[in-house]
């Protein structure tokens, strides 16, 4: 049985601090799934860490199907987040389709989509017509080309802002809310306002749980670690390790052994290769 909306929110009830973490393709579905993390967001930041663009802004609601489809193949328990990407919620209208087409096309349990206040109707009309909808506010990457990357809401009126958008998302009826790179004491005050949990990434220990990307968890980069993430492993270093091992064996006729190879009867390679045998079927 999948972990649902209900689930999540009692695990918020009950104090119990709520991991998450993005995957992209079945395989780290299934790990994930396995490790019982109860909530995996197949997140737009798809377009940077697997589709090897800029930023999030050229991520299609077409590759996040097909990167959402997979996942939710890969796992069973975990409730499975559909992002939806840059522009394919810009209108009510256009957020039913986009949202449609991700739980109807996929199988994803929910949606997430970025942005405060504003959004509000949409998240309304999405929970209405029965599409759990978690928000995102803070530093957004879709809004990259305005606000830059960097952390939101360190002053006064941006901090009050953010706490009415919180507000606001959860009035819509959100089921959880995204906190990215904000202050830790602002994601705590707005942790303790809000009934619904805060996902937090860079945004400190006082959220009701916590989000991280695949890559950045796992060491995938050799050369890139960003300050809110923590690396459990450093795979990039052990996969390239194991990349290079392998290239070297097949250069130097190691790989493969005769473990790793079939065999056959001598007397039937005999029979194959005589010069009747090898012209009968012509
Ligand atoms: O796209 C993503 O992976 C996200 C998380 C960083 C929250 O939105």
């Amino acid at each position: 049985m999948r972990t649902t909306i209900l689930d999540i929110q009692k695990m918020k009830d009950r104090g119990e601090r709520i991991p998450v973490i993005t995957a992209y393709d079945y395989t780290s579905a299934q790990i994930a799934d396995r490790a019982g993390v109860p909530m995996i967001l197949v997140g737009d930041s798809l377009g940077m860490v697997v589709l090897g663009y800029s930023s999030t802004v050229p991520v299609t609601l077409d590759e996040m199907l097909h990167h959402t489809r997979a996942v939710v193949r890969g796992s069973q328990q975990s409730l499975v987040i559909g992002d939806l990407p840059f522009l394919t919620y810009a209108s009510v209208a256009q957020a039913v389709a986009s949202a449609g087409r991700m739980m109807q096309e996929t199988g994803a349990q929910a949606v997430k989509l970025e942005g405060g206040a504003a959004v509000a109707p949409i998240i309304a009309r999405l929970v209405e017509l029965g599409i759990p909808v978690m928000g995102h506010i803070g530093f957004t990457p879709q809004s990259v080309n305005q606000i830059g990357t960097r952390v939101q809401g360190r002053q006064a009126e941006a901090a009050a802002r953010m706490i009415a958008d919180s507000m606001a998302i959860e009035a819509a009826g959100a089921f959880g809310i995204v906190l990215e790179l904000i202050p830790a004491e602002l994601a705590a005050a707005i942790t303790a306002r809000l009934r619904i949990p805060t996902i937090g990434i860079g945004a400190g220990v006082g959220c009701a749980g916590q989000v991280q990307v695949w890559h950045d968890l796992l060491g995938l980069y050799s050369d890139f670690a960003p300050r809110h993430a923590k690396r459990y492993a450093s795979l990039a270093d052990q996969i390239g390790a194991a990349v290079t091992a392998y290239a070297s064996e097949v250069r130097d006729g190691t790989f493969p052994g005769v473990e790793h190879s079939a065999t056959m009867p001598e007397d039937a390679l005999r029979a194959a290769l005589s010069p009747g045998a090898i012209g009968s079927r012509e």
